[in-house]
Parts: structure tokens; sequence; C-alpha cells
């Protein structure tokens, strides 16, 4: 019984979500019986026939038919009983005494039950034709905004926009002028169809203009009969080339002008079709964010390439110890972001104050490295002694300067620009650019011209720190090799009979290092512990370390510390850090058996599994105050033993095939 109940709720449930559609549905829907009186209707059908659903029950579908129809009604009925469904065109009379065309559909759910479907036709026939205007028009527009979305570039908008104009509204002439704030006027900027010659007649349209024609006809209008019209912009250019009747619309953005768009057509009045205004409004709509587009991904493709070329500069500066080289980029750069011929960076020499070129490209003359600029004289001469930028946009009007005027006129160039170079407060060149022909910069440019300039003195900025860094390195390492060598020597000397002993094995370790793979920059470390090998018997006191005879067993401990002591004096000094390695495991044995730590095997360091090898076979070959120096056969027989046990094996094969070259 619950599973019934459930069933039943269910269905319930749906039919009454269904009633509730068919009871919103846009169209009349209602139910009447055999004799055409109804017994439910929707609101829709309600909303058509005035009637609310109360009076509609109980009410014979008769009744809503004029009297002239009533026949063809009774007709269709017919058809309905007969065939079970029937369509038809049909008029009602409303509540209010209005009579509509309804067009119906009914079908046959039972002997007793029909149901149908009406829709209010009076307007179809306005309706579709306006309905296929709105679609025509969407079309024109969708057509266009596809297009214009597509291009990025402001060529490729007005000329889209022009041939679009032009095909919606089916005239044989479209213009479009774009706004430039410079000069506040409205220039020809694309057209498409237009007469050649009357280009060149069409001047700029001025701001007051636009202004005067915003006021008088709106922001886009039509103009019938150009005839009547002789003040407006063109019109009696255009009539001489045969254009009679136009619309026009402006292009805004944030109530600012951007555009003109114009259309003309060839008869009179023969623009006015009902659409041609709007379309052409909405085509300037779409140019105008087009346009707007269009004007952001330029901007933002230029400021990526501004980026890019500043980080080459960067590159450049960081990558390169050569000045020279990233000037080079520099310049690269200036010339090409810049669109300029020529540019140079001048140095200022604080000796001589003088500035002298230091690199330089797009010049005809082969060599400008001879050329001096007094500081506070020339052009660029005084963009360094006033600390600000020159600029000098056609030099035809300007008096030639006696220092540049010269190399100006020889390498025709009609303008000039200079930026001093400045880091820290301190003057250190200028940067100059050339130009074969007169150069009206931006704001934009000037700002990019200054970073570059910026970029060049931080390139000088970085290259004088870097030398100087380098250089006092250099010294600095110099000096550290210099003590190193100075305290081997030391402890050469206070045991003399090891003399030279630090210095062969060093050698010895370092070709044999070598041989076995280490890179150039671990054989400096190498070579540093190997010079410093035995520091720790500086701690050892001369007593023992001199002893002529077997140490003792407390003896031994003590001289086993030197190790110990070399790790003490030399991990305090960062640079020699990495050379502990020799000082600190020359006494590991292969087998673990060493000291100071008992390191067993590849745990030893590898330059100290070299030099335990070489060290004891110098140790045993040279003479010792407890000891005569053994043979080298003698000596060598002992390695090959003790290889496994005291020494690394593969380092013993090695210094084996390479001992008669070294000693
Ligand atoms: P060192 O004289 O430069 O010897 C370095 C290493 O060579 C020694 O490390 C040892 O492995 C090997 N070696 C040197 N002489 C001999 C030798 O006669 N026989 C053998 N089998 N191996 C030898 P070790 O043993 O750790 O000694 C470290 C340092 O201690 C030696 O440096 C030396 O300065 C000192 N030392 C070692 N034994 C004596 C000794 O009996 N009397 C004295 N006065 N000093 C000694
Ligand atoms: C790039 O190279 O990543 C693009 C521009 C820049 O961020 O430097
Ligand atoms: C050290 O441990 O710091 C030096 C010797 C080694 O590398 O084992
Ligand atoms: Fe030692
Ligand atoms: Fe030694």
């Amino acid at each position: 019984i619950t599973e019934r109940k459930r069933v039943e709720q269910a269905q319930k449930e749906s039919e009454t979500k269904f009633r509730s559609y068919i009871n919103d549905a846009p169209y009349g829907v209602f139910v009447h019986n055999e004799k055409g009186d109804f017994l439910e209707a929707n609101k829709m059908a309600c909303l058509m026939s005035g009637y609310s659903e109360e009076e509609l029950v109980g009410m014979n579908l008769s009744q809503l038919i004029p009297q002239a129809d009533q026949q063809r009604s009774r007709e269709n009925f017919h058809v309905l009983t007969e065939q079970g469904s029937v369509y038809f065109d049909i008029p009602h009379i409303r509540k209010d005494g209005t009579v509509r065309d309804w067009s119906v559909n009914v079908v046959k759910l039972s002997d007793t039950r029909f149901l149908g479907f009406t829709l209010d036709v009076t307007e179809r026939a306005q309706a579709d034709e306006e309905i296929l205007r709105q679609a025509n028009r969407a079309k024109s527009l969708l057509q266009i905004a596809s297009r214009l979305n597509a291009a990025l570039d402001l060529k490729a908008v007005l000329r889209a926009t022009c041939e679009e104009t032009c095909a919606a509204l089916n005239v044989p002439l479209s213009v479009f002028l774009l706004y430039d704030s410079k000069s506040r006027a409205f220039h020809l900027a694309d057209s498409s169809g237009l007469p050649p010659g009357l280009a060149n007649s069409m001047k700029p349209l001025p701001q007051s203009v636009y202004d005067e024609l915003v006021q008088k006809w709106g922001k886009s209008s039509v103009i019938p009969v150009l005839a009547h019209m002789p003040d407006l912009p063109y019109a009696e250019l255009l009539r001489e080339y045969g254009i009679k009747s136009y619309a026009y619309a402006f292009l805004e953005r944030d109530a600012f002008p951007i555009g003109l768009l114009v259309a003309g057509a060839a008869g009179e009045e023969y623009i006015l079709t009902e659409d041609g205004p709007e379309l052409l409004s909405g085509l300037a709509d779409q140019a105008a964010s087009a346009i707007d587009n269009a004007r952001l991904f330029t901007e933002v493709q230029e400021r990526l390439r501004q980026l890019q070329s500043l980080r080459n500069i960067d590159m450049a500066i960081t990558g390169s110890l050569d000045l020279r080289v990233t000037f080079q980029v520099v310049l690269d750069e200036v010339t090409s972001m810049l669109k300029i011929d020529a540019a140079a960076i001048l140095s200022l020499d604080s000796h001589t104050g003088t500035l002298k070129y230091d690199s330089w490209r797009g010049f005809r003359t082969k060599d400008l490295k001879n050329i001096r600029l007094p500081f506070g004289e020339g052009y660029g001469g005084r963009s360094a002694s006033k600390r600000q930028s020159i600029q000098i946009p056609d030099l035809r009007e300007v008096e030639p300067d006696p220092v540049q005027g010269p190399l100006m006129a020889r390498e025709d160039f009609l303008a000039y620009y200079a930026v001093p170079l400045i880091t820290k407060g301190t003057v250190r060149g200028v940067l100059e650019i050339f130009h074969r022909e007169p150069l009206n910069s931006s704001r934009d440019w000037m700002t990019f011209l200054e970073t570059l300039a910026g970029q060049a003195a931080v390139a000088i900025d970085n290259a004088e720190l870097f030398y100087k860094l380098e250089s006092s390195n250099i010294e600095l390492l110099r000096a550290y090799d210099a003590t190193i060598e100075g305290w081997a020597c030391a402890l050469d000397l206070k045991d003399e009979e090891t003399e030279d002993h630090s210095r062969r094995v060093t050698d010895m370790t370092l070709h044999i290092a070598q041989e076995m793979g280490m890179k150039d920059e671990e054989l400096v470390h190498v070579r540093r512990g190997a010079l410093l090998h035995d520091i720790g018997k500086m701690g050892i006191p001369d007593e023992i370390l001199f002893k002529p005879s077997k140490l003792a067993g407390d003896e031994r401990e003590v001289m086993c510390q030197h190790p110990h002591y070399a790790f003490k004096m030399l991990s305090s000094i960062n640079y020699l850090r990495p050379a502990l390695d020799i000082p600190y495991c020359h006494h590991e044995k292969w087998d673990g058996s060493g000291y100071p730590r008992g390191l067993k095997g590849k745990e030893i360091p590898l330059a100290a599994r070299i030099f335990a090898v070489v060290d004891v076979f110098d140790a045993l070959t040279s003479r010792r105050p407890y000891r005569k120096a053994w043979s080298q056969e003698k000596a060598l027989d002992h390695i090959k033993q003790d290889s496994g046990k005291h020494f690394d094996p593969q380092v013993v094969e090695v210094f084996l095939k390479k001992i008669d070259n070294l000693i």
C-alpha cells in the first residue's frame, strides 16, 4: 500500500509540474468537449480572449467566432471529429469586442475531449517583416563584429569597417576618419569606393565641426539630400563625385571622439532605408570598440617589446664583462625600438673633461673615435653639463652647432636628441640619437628613450663595479696563495730535511688528480690543500717532530694530532675550507685504520686518497731524522703491498702507471 501511495504521489507531482508548464506556456492552450464547450484554458488563452478562466469554462467556442466565420468553424470541427486533428487560421472576437486573427491547432484526445493550441497571428505579417529586418541587421553586425574582433591592428579594423559598411548598407562609398588629439581634427584614415582624387581634397575636419554637427544633427544622422545642405562637411565635394546623400555616425569612447564613419549613396534619399542609420550606428559602435581593442593590443605589444628590450639590455649587462658589448645591445634596442637612423654613446673622461664616442651605429662616418666633445660644448656636451635631455626635432630650425654641426651636415641628420647618462648623481656620458628626417616624438617615446639611457648608465656603473670587484678579488686571491706558499715554505724550512717536499707532493698530486678526472675548479683546492697538508705539524713540539729516533706511544699520539690542528687552523678561513680534504684526511687509510677519524674507502675524500700515496712515497724516499731514505724500488714495493690496505687500489694503479713521468 505504501508503495502504491508513493507511486500515486509521484504521478500527482509530475502532473502538477506538467500542468504548470502548460499554464505558463507562451501560447493559448484549451480543452473543449464534442459540443465545443470549453472545459479548461491556460493563462495565455485567457489573455488572448480577454475572458477569465472561470468565464471561458462554460462558454462555447462558437461564441468567440464572428458570424461570417461560423460556417467555416463548423466545417473545421467536422474535420476534427472525423480525422482527429485540424489546423486553421480564423478570427476570434475578444471580450472587448475587438477581432483578432488566431491560428488554431486542435487534436482529439477522446470522443469528449479536444486539446487546442492557439496563437494570435494578427501581427504576424508585420512581425515576420520586422524579424527578418532584425535578423539582417544582426547578421551584418555579427559579421563585422567577428571580423573586427579578429582584427588586432588598427589598419585591419578600418579596412573591415569600410568594407562592411558598403556591404551592409548597400552603398558605393564609405569613409572613415580618425580623430587625432594632437591636431584636434578628424583625418581621412581609410575608405571604400572613394574616387581617386577625392581623397586628397578631403581636408581634416576640425573638432569645431564635430561639435556643431553633434549639436545640430546628433551623433549619427542621415542627410537625405546633400544638395539642400551645402554647408555640411564634404557635401559639395562629394556631390561633385556623384554622391547625393549620406549618413554619418561618430565613434566615441568614454565621451571622447575616436572617429567618424560616413556612408555615401549615389541616389537621393537612397540611403534613407529604415535600417540605414541604425546599421551605421551599430557599425560605428563595433568599430569604436574594435579600435579601442586594437589600440590596447598595440600598446600591450609595444610595452612587451619594450620590456623585452630592457631585458635584452639587462642580460647584456649581467652577461657581459665588456661594456662595449652592452653598449652595442643598448644601441641596437634604441635604433630598432625607437625606429631611428643612428645612435651613439659617449662617455665622459673625467681626467680630460671631454666626451668621446665609445659605441655608435647607423653612421656613414666609419670611425667616430677621434671626435671629442668638450664638456659643455656641442649638443651632447651641453646635455651632459646641464644634466638635461636635448630635443631638436628639426635641425634646420636651429643654428648649426659649431662643434657638432659639421657631423650632422655630413650625415644628413635632420633630428637630434641627447639624454645624459647619470648614475648616483654623477654624469658618466651621453646617449645621442640621430634621424635623417624630422622627428616628432610622443611622450611615451621620450620616456622609453630616457629609460634606455638609464639602462646604459646602469651598465657603465655595473661594469665599473665589476672590474673593481674582479680586480680586488684577483688581488685577494693572489695574496692568499702567496700566503699559503709562504706557509708551506716556512714548514719545509723548519724541517730542512723535508725541503721541497711540499712542492714535490703538490705537483705529483695534481697530476694524478687530473688523470683521475678532477675538474680545474677542484684542482685549485687540491693544490692549496697539498701545499698545506702538514701545516698541522706547526702545532707539534720540536722535540717530537725532530726526534732522531722512533716515537714513543705518547709522542706518536701527539704527532697524530697534526691533521686535527690543520683542520682547526684552516676551517675558519672561508676560502680555504674547500682545501681541507688533504690536510685533514691525508692520514686516513683505505681499510679504516688511519687517523684522525678512521674513515674507510670512499668515505675518504678522493684528494686525500691520492695525496696519501704521494706523501708516503715522498716520505719514504726522503731521509728522516730517524731513518735513511729508502730506494724508489723499495718505496714502490711498499706502496704496492699496501694497496687496498693503506691505499686506494685505483689510486695506486694510476700512481704506478704515472710514476716514471713523475720522478
Ligand atoms: P712523514 O715523515 O712525512 O711521513 C708521512 C707518512 O709516511 C707516515 O705517516 C707513514 O705513513 C709514512 N712513513 C714515513 N716514514 C715511514 C717509515 O719509515 N716506515 C713506514 N712504513 N712508513 C713511513 P705517519 O706514520 O702517520 O706519520 C706521520 C708523521 O709523524 C711523519 O710524517 C713524521 O713526521 C712523524 N713520524 C712518524 N713516525 C716517526 C718516528 O718514528 N720518529 C719521528 N721522529 N717522527 C715520526
Ligand atoms: C620574456 O622574454 O619573458 C618577455 C618579456 C619579459 O618579461 O622580459
Ligand atoms: C672535513 O671533514 O671537513 C675535511 C675532510 C673531509 O672532507 O673529510
Ligand atoms: Fe702528515
Ligand atoms: Fe708530508
